[in-house]
């Protein structure tokens, strides 16, 4: 594994790292610092980069001032292409993936924090404890009655198919469930945009047979009703769903099963 060392040039203050680079394209980034252990308070850090020896993306940026400002900037990062989500922070005042986010698209300099109303593990690193608990809470795996048709697969047509597109596509990055409002005032109890699309991806399955005990659960002023149709969520997402409009399909089912 590579060794981080601080080059010999960087001069650390209170709060703010200036950087080696010098010259060329400069632009800086202000980044929330927050380290647990040490029992001080969070706080910013600037660090200026030549965007000439760096990658285009965020995530470019932030490896690079790892590399070779300050290894103890701590953020999670795996694919490095709008896969994994992990990547998930914010930018400039936006949710988003700092590897599918392109610095050029940023003006000034840039405000990286970790996803908003979150607690935060370290730096950039956000506890995802219960958002996972939330996911596992919906029961997110195909559940059947009945044995498979063919003894084997659970076959399903090409039309059924194509209900569960803009639904089995999210990465659970929770950039949507983070922008949300109603998710930031009662995360205790609303399962917020990204559990319920998740949860919609199951009902919206021809082959799942738990839709009754699926609506039962979600049937709640809180789990499923403190969403407004504000629609932070649709406009964050970084793989273009539309959680706003799962939860409007949610609602609408158990309308219906009502009438
Ligand atoms: S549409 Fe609903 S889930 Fe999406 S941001 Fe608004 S309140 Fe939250
Ligand atoms: S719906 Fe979009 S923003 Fe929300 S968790 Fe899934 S991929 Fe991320
Ligand atoms: S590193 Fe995987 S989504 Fe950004």
């Amino acid at each position: 594994m590579a060794e981080f060392t601080l080059p010999k040039n960087s001069v650390i203050k209170k709060g703010v790292r200036h950087a080696p680079d010098q010259g060329g394209r400069l632009k800086s980034f202000k980044v929330y610092r927050y380290d647990p252990d040490s029992g001080a308070n969070p706080r910013y850090d600037t660090f200026t980069i030549d965007l000439d020896k760096c990658g285009p993306m965020v995530l470019d940026a932030l490896i690079k001032i790892k590399n070779e400002q300050d290894p103890t900037l701590t953020f999670r990062r795996s694919c490095r292409e709008g896969i994994c989500g992990s990547c998930s922070m914010n930018m400039a005042g936006s949710n988003g993936l700092a590897c599918t986010t392109a610095i050029e698209d940023l003006k000034g300099e840039v405000r990286i924090t970790p996803l908003p109303h979150m607690d935060v593990v370290k730096d950039l690193v956000p506890d995802f404890t219960h958002f996972y608990a939330q996911y596992a809470s919906i029961e997110p795996w195909l559940k059947s009655a009945s044995p498979p048709p063919s003894g084997k697969e659970r076959f399903q047509s090409p039309e059924d198919r194509v209900k569960i597109d803009g639904l089995y596509e999210c990465i659970l990055c929770a950039c949507c469930s983070t922008s949300c409002p109603s998710y930031w005032w009662n995360a205790d109890r609303f399962l917020g945009p990204a559990i319920l699309l998740a949860a919609y991806r199951w009902l919206a399955d021809s082959r799942d047979e738990m839709t009754g005990e699926r609506l039962d659960q979600l049937e709640d002023p809180f789990r499923l009703y403190r969403c407004h149709t504000i629609m932070n969520c649709a406009n964050v997402c970084p793989k273009g769903l539309n959680p706003a409009k799962a939860i409007a399909e949610t609602k609408k089912l158990i309308a219906e099963r009502a009438a």
